[in-house]
């Protein structure tokens, strides 16, 4: 893994008089007049000290001076005047002065850590208002500062940012921790949608998921299914997928169960390490993109991981379908037919409609343990770029299990929308020769995708599916969302366990 995020500490003194490279301060509008957001002291955080009142003035002057408008997302570097330890001062634009929110302070942060390259130590003080507000710093400034450098002939560690230092007070330690372990697993998610599926295909991600969890002791289970035993055990879905590649797909399933848990959450993801489309070929442009098909088994296994880590008192399972989709004289064809673990057959019109086919396998499979909640997560469609573009994603599935999601997701402040399921959809997939085909919606392609899925999970089971076909990769940087992988939806998967631990 390459997840050298900078370390963290909090301090509780004047943030003038901390020792930093930079001093990040916020700029907020008041009254039409450009001034300093106050830090600690108006909120609700006793115990940590004010940005004394003559840096305030002076960094004050310096907004003004060079013209600071206070926009949200704006960031102006100048050198730190007197009375201020740090060597400069980066003000970042609050927009209306006290009106910031978590989501505010998240995305502000992320935009500070962003915007500094070749900087050792990163100090924010930024006005802590309600609880919660310290944990959306630190997953701003910790998401802000992902750099992925492994593949750069000059050195890993070129440009990172090795140490952040928040202005908090020393109470809110826990609440910064916990937030720093679950950035750490969206660290690790892009780290794996960003390797190049060169080096990361389905044997190459399981061996990953098994040594990640070496690491974490005995505190979650591994069992990887390879290829002879999918298809001993049936799973033609995740065969005919893999059947172009010279590299087989598995089927990784990592487990953590601690003593008295009393509910079970698991989470199926979509890991196809390239979709080439297969025979039914993409075209050329953007093919690069579908190195991240398989950022919804990368966001199952490292929530799954963060939630072993935080000792969440629930059970969580992540089921990883992992195969790469290519055409050869092996791959699967437009015609064929695959049987589903569990015995559905699926006539292959578009063997670019992969995702369903090695997702549905993997929820039959999960089914098996009846979890009380089953969330699925995938790359799965162009149609859910079309409808909610590249920030949103899709929510689909039975009413309670979609409310569940979309309340952990306001919590963290990953943008979701719930989507319907038309009844009529499933019609698109009737076939002359099969139980059901993989393609054929003319229309609505994110909900009729869902629809298909749906015919894999029995009534009963609440159930979740997660399009983040857009907001799983991004190619415009904005906030804490770096270039390329973003880690979604490693946070709302976490929240999600959290509410269902109850
Ligand atoms: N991985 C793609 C979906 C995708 C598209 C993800 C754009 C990220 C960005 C998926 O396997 C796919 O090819 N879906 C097809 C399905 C169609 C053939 C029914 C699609 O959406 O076009
Ligand atoms: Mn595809
Ligand atoms: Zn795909």
């Amino acid at each position: 893994m390459n997840t050298a995020l900078p370390e963290l500490r909090l301090d509780a003194a004047d943030p003038a008089a901390i020792d930093a490279d930079v001093l990040v301060v916020a700029v907020a509008n008041r009254s039409g007049e450009i001034d300093v957001e106050p830090t600690a002291a108006d909120g609700p955080s006793p115990g940590a000290a004010a940005l004394g009142e003559d840096a305030a003035r002076a960094l004050r002057d310096a907004a003004r001076a060079v013209g600071h408008r206070a926009k949200e997302g704006s960031a102006l570097r100048v050198p730190a005047p007197t009375g201020v330890a740090a060597t400069s001062v980066l003000l970042v634009g609050l927009g209306e002065a006290g009106t910031s929110s978590a989501a505010t302070l998240r995305r502000v942060a992320g935009t500070a850590l962003r915007a500094l390259d070749g900087v050792e130590t990163v100090a924010l003080a930024l006005p802590l208002r309600e609880a919660g507000d310290v944990a959306a710093v630190v997953t701003g400034a910790l998401l802000g500062a992902y750099r992925y450098t492994a593949y750069r002939a000059d050195g890993a560690g070129r440009g990172r940012v090795a140490s952040v230092v928040i202005a908090a007070p020393a109470a809110s330690q826990p609440e910064a921790d916990e937030a720093a372990t679950v950035a750490r697993a969206v660290a690790a998610a892009r780290d794996l949608v960003n390797r190049p599926p060169l080096d990361l295909f389905p044997q190459s991600f399981a061996e990953a998921v098994v040594a990640q969890a070496e690491s974490l002791g005995d505190r979650v289970q591994v069992e990887v299914v390879d290829d002879d035993e999918l298809r001993r055990r049936g799973f033609g879905g995740l065969i005919g997928v893999g059947s172009g590649s010279t590299r087989a797909p598995r089927l990784v399933k990592v487990s953590y169960s601690p003593a008295g848990a009393e509910r079970h959450l698991s989470i199926v993801g979509k890991g196809i390490t390239f979709d080439s489309g297969g025979i039914s070929i993409k075209p050329a442009a953007k093919m690069e993109k579908m190195t991240s098909d398989m950022a919804g088994a990368a966001a199952a296994v490292q929530a799954v991981f963060a939630i072993a880590e935080l000792g969440l008192p629930v059970r969580a399972t992540a089921w990883l379908a992992l195969a790469e989709n290519l055409p050869s004289g092996s791959a699967m064809r437009p015609a064929d037919v695959l049987r589903i673990y569990g015995g559905k057959t699926v006539e292959v019109i578009n063997t670019d409609a992969e995702g369903r086919l090695v997702l549905a396998d993997a929820l039959v499979a999960a089914q098996e343990e009846s979890p009380d909640l089953l969330v699925d997560v995938a790359t799965l469609t162009g149609a859910q770029v079309a409808a909610l573009g590249y920030r949103t994603s899709g929510v689909m599935g039975t009413p309670g299990a979609q409310q569940r999601v979309l309340q952990a997701a306001e919590a963290v402040g990953e943008p979701m929308w719930g989507m319907p399921i038309p009844g009529e959809m499933i019609g698109y997939f009737d076939s002359h020769i099969a139980d059901l085909k993989n393609a054929g919606a003319p229309a609505g392609g994110m909900l009729a995708a869902s629809a298909f899925l749906r015919a894999f999970v029995a009534d009963g089971v609440e159930w979740a599916h997660l399009d983040i076909a857009g907001p799983a990769y991004a190619s415009d940087p904005h906030g804490y969302t770096t270039v390329g992988g973003t880690g979604v939806p490693v946070r709302t998967l976490v929240e999600t366990a959290r509410a269902l631990a109850g």
